[in-house]
């Protein structure tokens, strides 16, 4: 049975430079190549579990705009059910400027728009749809009383929570609470935690305050190491040629979330979150570098 994932947060429209370096502060360099594509954290996680061959619904707002165009026909194209898509009269929707180096390094700058109109109402639209998920995704590019308000809806059904606190953000306490696993990378990490250093492990645990919770700090190149109550590990990622890191994270959340939704334990679903983002990071793009089910299996199988 596909595992059925409701995606609460934001889309933007990646509008991505490729350049050997990046400018300076007041320098002008010239970029390689220009292209326009699908992002945001919420839908780039949407589609990574989508292509997993879960049943995926994206609970979001776009603008009146092309991008919000482009945004449905997209997701109708990648089979991901877009009814609690709300179109904001008030808002453009969002986008983000990327550029990327030639090591594959990235820098973002978010303009959210609509994203950043979204109301309870929005999600309890979506009421039903959570209540039946196998897990509930969200991330900070949304109001941070919204990302709160979709994890109580999901809790009080007994839905897993998945919670991506990214971009780094100082979510309150009480909305951290309500996440069955915190997927933040080290910034992100250090942001929630207030515990600046590489001693990871007592900064994801100072996140855990109730039986239940697990941090999973994606650790880029090195992996993702979790930690709960039980203990800790890292689990190492897969060797790949580095093209394009952004939407690693919305690579490794989508399969994370998918993998638990199907059953997967602990471990298991953490090897299967770094094959999907260890081969996102192969190709250029976020949304579009997202891989299929089988290119997964076919890495997992390998080793
Ligand atoms: P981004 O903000 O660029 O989307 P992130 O900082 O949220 O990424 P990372 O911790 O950099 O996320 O990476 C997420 C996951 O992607 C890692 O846990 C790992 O599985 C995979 N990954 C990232 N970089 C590499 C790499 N160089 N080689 C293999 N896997 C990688
Ligand atoms: O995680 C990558 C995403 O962050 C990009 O798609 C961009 O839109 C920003 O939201």
């Amino acid at each position: 049975m596909s595992a059925k994932i409701v995606v609460v947060g934001s889309f933007n429209m990646d509008l991505t430079a490729y350049m050997e370096r990046m400018p300076r502060p007041g320098e002008t360099v010239s970029g390689r190549r220009f292209v326009t594509g699908p992002g945001g954290k919420g839908s780039n996680q949407a589609v990574a579990a989508a292509r997993l061959g879960a049943e995926v619904t994206f609970v979001g707002r776009v603008g009146q705009d092309v991008f919000a165009e482009s945004a449905l026909n997209f997701w109708k194209q990648e089979g991901i059910n877009t009814d609690y898509v709300v179109r904001d009269p008030n808002n453009a929707t969002g986008v983000a400027p990327i550029w990327v180096d030639d090591k594959g390094e990235n820098s973002i700058v978010v303009v959210l728009g609509s994203n950043l109109a979204m109301t309870q109402g929005d999600v309890d639209r979506a009421a039903e749809v959570i209540a039946q998920a196998d897990a509930v995704i969200v991330q900070l590019e949304i109001n941070y009383d919204i990302v709160e308000y979709a994890m109580q809806v999901a809790k009080a059904k007994g839905v897993r929570t998945i919670l991506n606190p990214a971009p780094a953000g100082k979510l309150n306490a009480q909305a951290v609470a309500l996440a069955d696993y915190l997927t933040p990378n080290e910034t992100e990490l250090e942001v929630l935690s207030g515990m600046a250093g590489t001693d990871y492990e007592a900064a994801a645990r100072s996140l855990l305050t109730r039986e239940g919770q697990t941090a999973v700090v994606t650790l880029g190149s090195q992996g993702a190491m979790w930690v709960n109550p039980n203990g800790k590990a890292i689990i190492p990622p897969f060797k790949v040629e580095v093209v394009d890191t952004t939407g690693a994270g919305d690579a490794f959340n989508g399969g994370f979330a998918v993998a638990l939704g199907e059953g997967k334990p602990l471990e298991e679903a953490i090897r299967f979150g770094n094959a999907v983002a260890g081969l996102s990071v192969t190709k250029p793009g976020t949304a579009p570098s997202m891989p299929t089910r089988a290119a997964v299996e076919a890495l997992l199988a390998r080793g």
